[in-house]
């Protein structure tokens, strides 16, 4: 009787372990396998700046919960390691210049056919986007930088959309590559610590106070850009062009000051990827 009962304490503590090991494991496993999404989801997934490996774990892991994706082809070559099995809708449907015109108020009448163009081709995105989720499939919107700064080409996606109560998951922007390739603390100008993200329209409205100015280029020409900010700022102010942020390879610097950086880059051509910042931050 005694022995018998020594032989049931000895198994308390391996009754007590597995107990606990099976409590771990429901807590730790995941309540779905690998490649089916938690719950449907609608999802902007920012797939970083330049080089693929810029985007994150997160956004890797939503892609992966995904089974539609929509992107350009481009897009879906660069990072097919991850795509492998899903359905790719063309983001080149999207029209998104023309969205939320009226395509009638347009006169030019190639500019108007464009507009018809644009809204059939997005009708026809927005029908097979609509289909997945109603099957019960997660949809993610690929997304170059950070979609919500100067986003165009992403922001009807989450007005077309809000009913799905969109999910956006963050990314590295060519601001954060440009910041991290110029070395510096963009805030610690002498007048100012704080920094203006803008484009070349917004110029006069900041530049009084000699903020650091981030501008996102878009077409605009260099030399237009360098007389604006030449009203504002004392000649000597540091300026440096950021060229393909985050791109091993191929980023670059071009560094001078406003009244030198002209003779530097006459020329020369610009290529859409560039930044330009401006402020005593670079002294
Ligand atoms: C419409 S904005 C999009 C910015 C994007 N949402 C982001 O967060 O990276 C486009 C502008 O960003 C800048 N840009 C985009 N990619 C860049 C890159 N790799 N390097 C430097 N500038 C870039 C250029 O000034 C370009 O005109």
């Amino acid at each position: 009787m005694m022995e018998r009962r020594t032989r049931i304490l000895h198994l308390v503590p391996v009754v007590t372990a597995v107990f606990l090991a099976l409590l771990a494991f429901q807590f730790a496993a995941p309540t779905h396998a690998a490649d089916e999404p938690a719950e449907a989801g609608f999802y902007l997934v920012s797939i970083g700046v330049g080089d693929v490996d810029l985007i994150t774990l997160r956004a890797i892991d939503t892609i992966g919960k995904s089974q539609v994706v929509v992107c350009r082809q481009r897009t879906a070559d660069q990072f097919a390691k991850y795509l492998e099995g899903k359905e790719i809708l063309d983001d080149s449907l999207s029209g998104w210049r023309t969205y939320g015109k009226r395509c009638s108020d347009i006169e030019d009448p190639q500019a108007r056919a464009a507009c018809l163009k644009g809204r059939e081709r997005r009708a026809t995105l927005i029908n097979r986007i609509r289909r997945a989720v109603n099957d019960g499939k997660s949809v993610a919107i690929l997304a170059g930088g950070d979609p919500l700064i100067y986003g165009g080409p992403y922001r009807w996606y989450l007005e077309e959309f809000k009913d799905l109560h969109p999910r956006v998951v963050p990314g590295v922007s060519c601001f954060n590559a440009a910041n991290a390739a110029l070395g510096r603390d963009i805030m610690l100008g002498k007048g100012s610590h704080s920094a203006v993200l803008t484009t070349a329209r917004d110029i006069d409205k900041f530049a009084q106070h000699h903020p650091t100015m981030v501008i996102f280029t878009m077409h605009t020409k260099f030399e237009d850009l360098v007389e604006k900010l030449k009203i504002h700022y004392p000649p000597d102010t540091p300026i440096a062009i950021v060229f393909y942020a985050g791109y091993k390879d191929k980023e670059r610097i071009t560094r001078g000051r406003l009244d030198t950086i002209l003779e530097k880059t006459r020329g020369k051509d610009f290529p859409f990827e560039h930044l330009v910042y401006v402020g005593n931050f670079m002294n």
